[in-house]
């Protein structure tokens, strides 16, 4: 294997490698899994040394060998908490992006402090997953851990430091901490001063195809691989997955049926976030907005595999017509982020009746996770007629056929459907000088798959169901709240 680019995405539940030559042709892939640990009612970690373990065992598995490998980005779940000491040691396990515990933080944030003004110093508003809140409960609750803090970075960023021992990070990837401008593209020092962070405790924000350092000798034994390979600065996980998609310039739009699911809008210029939407920058150099709902794929794993245990294959057989399941699911396995911000959020069935199945619940899983992407679509506030689609769930064509129609847009796969992985690929052709820019290297490397279109009378009565749907979380709203601890 002859002249790759390497790129490497840290997932929730795997890391995954992926070598792409500079025409965009896939040379191999492989993907490594990763266990989460939940400490405690809506906690949810991972140990960054497990990444690292998992990375090296996906690399080396594609079997590259020296001399092939012309430069290297990471993509990588966004908000997680990595905390180094003075010796460059992680001082504890990371805090992941769905984790809930810092509820209390973030209602200090958006009320004390207030949304506005979080809104002016950083462009969002306060979501338990994201970094800042996380950093408050654990100086709270860990202050001797806080204490020993000296670097706070991304997973992906993590990555980057083992490979290169380079401490930085990415403009797409600051953005999620909560303590960074979006509109300026730099640290917030007044957000800083309000959750007790140094500003030298964060490293500087890089552009994501900038080169950041070379593979150094420990890097290279990880991999298997020769030092002096050149690293990018990489980008968060929705941002490279975009790229990844071609999903480059405003109001271009990508969606993501991942762990979590997302609505990636592409922006012209900085728009501010808000209750729904968070407000980022976007990998191209640009600006988008995104809404994040946790459990999407996750919701339909869930109850194939966990609950029924029938995997997907044989729960598809068993499921109706679309639109016609009777029930409706609520997303919200791990409370939710979008567009409720509200970690008290349950998952729920709603209107069983004696001659409910299985397969009619498993359709409504499906069609649960796509109204919870028009909530988020609406709230975006354009009309998207076409969006690019990707993730683990987008491979189901019932489940992509269902997403057309709820959302009235046309989606779109892509010809390598890699994920976050052949965005950040990309990134490194560009970084590399392989193109001129990132928009270059989406325009020669990524190749459309198949488009699945709404249907008019689908679409109809999908409009019925998710009037509906949109009242149950607000009528549930106390309950869930009720049953915190239960
Ligand atoms: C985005 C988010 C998730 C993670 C998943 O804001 O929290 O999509 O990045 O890896």
């Amino acid at each position: 294997m002859r002249d790759v680019y390497l790129g490497i995405d840290l997932g929730t539940s795997a890391v995954k490698a992926l070598a792409v030559r500079s025409d965009g042709s896939i040379a191999g892939e492989a993907s490594e899994s990763c266990a989460v640990s939940y400490p405690g009612i809506g906690m949810c970690e991972q140990s960054p040394a497990d990444w690292i373990a998992a990375a090296s065992r996906a690399v080396r598995s594609l079997g590259l060998g020296k001399g092939c490998v012309r430069g290297i980005a990471t993509g990588g779940q966004m908000h997680g908490s990595v905390l180094l000491d003075g010796r460059g040691e992680v001082v504890r396990p990371c805090v992941l992006w769905n984790d809930g515990r810092a509820r209390e933080e973030t209602e200090y944030l958006n009320n004390a402090v207030g949304k506005d003004a979080l809104v002016r110093m950083t462009g969002n508003v306060a979501f338990a997953g994201f970094t800042a809140p996380k950093l408050m409960w654990i100086k709270k609750h860990e202050p001797e851990a806080f204490a020993r803090v000296r670097t706070i970075m991304l997973p992906k960023d993590y990555a980057v430091y083992a490979l290169t021992g380079v401490m930085s990070t990415d403009l797409s990837d600051a953005s999620g901490t909560l303590l960074f401008d979006t509109a300026r593209g730099a640290w917030s020092e007044e957000m800083c001063r309000i959750c007790s962070v140094g500003a030298d405790m964060l490293p500087e924000a890089r552009r994501s195809q900038e080169i950041v350092g070379y593979l150094s000798d420990g890097g290279a034994a990880l991999l298997g691989l020769d030092s002096g390979i050149p690293v990018c600065a990489g980008a968060g996980d929705n941002a490279a997955a975009a790229i990844g998609t071609g999903t480059t310039g405003a109001g271009s739009c990508n969606i993501s049926l991942g762990t979590s699911g997302t609505v990636f809008v592409c922006t012209d210029g900085y728009v501010p976030g808000g209750d729904t939407l968070h407000s980022f920058r976007h990998a191209d150099g640009g600006y988008h907005l995104m809404g994040c709902m946790l459990s999407a794929a996750s919701c339909n794993k869930w109850w194939t595999e966990d609950v029924c245990r029938t995997g997907y294959e044989t729960a598809q057989s068993e499921m109706p017509e679309p639109g016609s399941a009777g029930v409706i699911f609520l997303p919200h396995l791990t409370g939710e982020r979008s567009p409720h911000n509200d970690t008290d959020a349950r998952s729920m069935f709603v209107g069983m009746r004696p001659h409910t199945t299985r397969g009619d619940m498993g359709l409504a899983v499906l069609e649960g996770v796509a109204f919870g992407l028009r909530g988020m679509l609406e709230a975006a506030g354009t009309e998207i007629k076409h969006t690019r689609i990707c993730g683990g769930g987008a491979r189901s064509g019932l489940w992509r056929r269902v997403t057309a129609s709820v959302l009235r847009t046309a989606v779109e796969t892509t010809a390598t459907e890699n994920g976050p992985a052949f965005g950040a690929a990309l990134l490194a052709m560009t970084g590399c000088g392989e193109y001129g820019s990132v928009a270059e290297a989406c325009a020669s490397c990524v190749r459309a798959g198949g488009v699945t279109l709404p249907e008019a009378e689908l679409a109809d009565r999908y409009d019925e169901i998710y009037a509906v749907y949109k009242d149950i979380y607000p009528a549930m709203k106390r309950v869930f709240r009720d049953m915190r601890g239960i």
